[in-house]
């Protein structure tokens, strides 16, 4: 199963935002938006307003760290994400569940369910064959820059010996020795933000994400 790598641009240094989507993009397969409402999350990040400016071929992940997602939506279309996906934690009934979903397809994207490193497996049972991308978040989610959490492995097993085709993405404190477990795991969705932004050599952090 090919391994995508997806630096998320929350470590970039904003005021080249541009220039560091540039020095990524012929290395990277997807780019992650970590969209923070201050709220869900400590941590306020940014939203459409700003990404909607980054020129770039690379697929858009926008992760909506968000208290409601929902609303969301129509301003994310409008930027053409390749997926959308928002947190199991803040959306807990089903239909709405199935509406997010429903919603977010009609977008053109695709669409996932995260889960935090606190939330089990079985929070998801009844999306998780309706969803196209499951994320097994590895820190609790806010801050780049935090240590990986192995204990979360064990949803990524258990969710790849269920659903043997599932886009299965990991995100928080992947480095090269975290990626190397989390695609043994089975994993093939690897976010990245520190680790590729955090030093100049980016092709070679990222090369060394997929293991190469
Ligand atoms: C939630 C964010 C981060 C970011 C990647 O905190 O979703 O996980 O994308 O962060 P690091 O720097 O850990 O790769």
């Amino acid at each position: 199963m090919k391994i995508l790598i997806t630096p998320s641009i929350l470590s970039a240094d904003f005021g080249r935002l541009q220039a560091e989507v540039d020095s990524i993009e012929p290395f990277a397969d997807w780019l992650q938006l970590d969209v923070m409402d201050g709220h869900f999350v400590p941590n306020l990040s940014f939203g459409a307003p700003v990404v909607k400016w980054i020129k770039t071929k690379l697929p858009l992940d926008a992760h909506l760290m968000v208290s409601n997602p929902s609303e969301r939506i129509k301003e994310f279309s409008a930027i053409h994400c390749k997926n959308i996906t928002f947190h199991a934690e803040v959306v807990k009934e089903t239909s709405a569940r199935k509406k997010l979903i429903e919603d977010i397809r009609k977008t053109g994207a695709t669409a996932g369910i995260a889960l935090n490193p606190a939330t089990p497996l079985d929070e998801v049972e009844d999306v998780v064959r309706e969803v196209d991308l499951v994320l097994v978040m590895s820190v609790v989610p806010g801050f780049g820059g935090q240590k990986f959490m192995p204990e979360v492995l064990e949803k990524v097993r258990q969710l790849r010996s269920k659903f043997p085709g599932l886009m299965i993405q990991m995100d928080g404190g992947i480095d090269s020795k975290t990626a190397k477990s989390a695609i043994r795991a089975g994993a093939n969705n690897l976010v990245a933000g520190n680790f590729v932004f955090g030093t100049p050599d980016r092709k070679a952090a990222i090369e060394s994400l997929r293991g190469s």
